[in-house]
């Protein structure tokens, strides 16, 4: 399979030899193009990779992994390697299933030991200086680097010493995360007003997440049901509200009110509509909504990333003080999706997406749980659920909003 392809985590100079002798394809991730299309159907011998984990998944995934099906294609794999969550760091650690050996010759260059890292040295080691390249090698400019690193340890150890440390970018805390989803509470009040969170299909996977839940009598986000499925078409759209809406409606009173809250950026106002039509199908309910337009407001919420942190920070705020709870039969149509939310919350993290027209421009802080491919749909069904549900206000019947 990826028989004849080796990572080699190796200094510059080796790149630029291999640079010199082969016919290369050197994707600097800096300057990666735009549209990877340009870059397909190319053939190599040698593909190098420098500054690999910086490199886009998506220009791997689809570029470079079908290059290396050839035969006798091999790539170069230079990086410090970002934290664990990176595809670079994944590849590092890859075992080929046959021999449960190494998939890729892997050559790390750390500048501290085992030895002096386990005892939590946290600098180069003595052991290690040797290792240091000459133009590096200068005490005076180390102390000088050291001190522009002052307060940002993490990058310190990954830029300095090409140590990936834990990633620290976590949106949530484990241990609240944990917390949370051990609890189990019966349904002590009935509740008026029943929240729907939906994360609708987009940005490159076809999973939708619906989770929903109420107040109970001390304001605590009590989770009644969560939903993810693959959704494809509008028939399975309709199936999988009807399912989750149906079961909702066996622990809540039939006029109980169902206050949607759904995401329309990659849907759009019309199929924010369309689900909230949907939902109507299910007794009353209401839409959250931040159309601007006074009259005639479509259902449905559009999130900046402003609002995003914002809807984290709520959700954080609520797992910390252990005002989220799940409903003792919390209703999902999957064993495991309980599992699979807690999943994706711990990997939700900040990531940081440098512009694509400017260099100069200040890199864009995200939250995302789409690492190495993977779903954040019900992470954001469950921030949308909690930032808008609090202080919400009825419009005009219809709508709902924020206040
Ligand atoms: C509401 O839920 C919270 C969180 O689980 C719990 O601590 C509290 O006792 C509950 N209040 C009522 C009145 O059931």
């Amino acid at each position: 399979m990826l028989r004849t392809v080796y990572i080699f985590a190796i200094v510059c100079w080796l790149t630029l030899i291999a640079v010199g002798l082969c016919e290369e394809a050197t994707l600097h991730s800096d300057e990666a193009p735009r549209d990877d299309d340009r870059l397909k159907g190319v053939g190599a011998k040698v593909v190098i990779l420098e500054e690999a984990s910086r490199l886009d998944e998506a220009v791997f995934t689809e570029v470079i992994v079908p290059l290396l099906n050839v035969r006798d294609t091999a790539m170069l794999a230079i990086s410090t390697p970002l934290d664990e969550n990176n595809f670079y760091s994944t590849l590092l650690q890859m075992k080929d299933p046959q021999t449960d050996g190494p998939m890729f010759r892997v050559l790390e260059i750390k500048l501290i030991c085992e030895a002096c890292a386990a005892k939590g040295i946290k600098d180069v080691c003595p052991h290690r200086r040797e290792l240091i390249p000459p133009w590096k090698n200068d005490h005076r400019r180390e102390i000088m680097t050291k001190a522009l690193f002052e307060g940002q340890p993490r990058m310190y150890m990954q830029e300095q010493l090409g140590i990936p440390s834990g990633s620290d970018a976590r949106c949530f805390d484990v241990d609240s995360i944990d917390r949370f989803v051990a609890t189990s509470a019966d349904m002590t009040n009935d509740p008026q007003y029943v929240f729907v969170g939906i994360d609708t299909c987009g940005g490159g996977n076809n999973f939708m997440a619906i989770v929903s839940g109420c107040y109970n009598r001390s304001n605590a986000l009590q989770i009644l049901a969560v939903d993810t499925a693959p959704i494809t078409s509008d028939m399975q759209l309709e199936a999988e509200i009807a399912s989750h809406a149906t079961r909702l409606r066996k622990h809540i009173s039939r006029n109980a009110v169902l206050v949607s809250i759904i995401e329309a950026n990659y849907g759009g106002w019309v199929q924010s509509s369309r689900i909230a039509h949907l939902l109507e199908n299910h007794g009353p309910a209401l839409h959250v909504t931040c159309d601007k337009k006074q009259e005639n407001r479509r259902p449905g919420i559009y999130t900046t990333w402003e609002i995003k942190e914002r809807m984290r920070h709520e959700l954080q705020r609520m797992l910390r003080e252990n005002r989220i709870c799940l409903f003792s039969e919390v209703a999902s149509t999957r064993v495991g999706d309980v599992v699979e939310l807690a999943k994706q919350l711990k990997r939700c993290e900040y990531v940081y997406k440098a512009s694509t027209t400017s260099a100069t421009v200040e890199r864009k802080r995200m939250i995302t749980g789409k690492v190495n491919g993977q779903n954040d749909d019900m992470a954001i069904a469950l921030m949308l659920l909690s930032y808008w549900s609090a202080h919400f206000i009825n419009v005009n019947g219809k709508c709902a909003t924020r206040l």
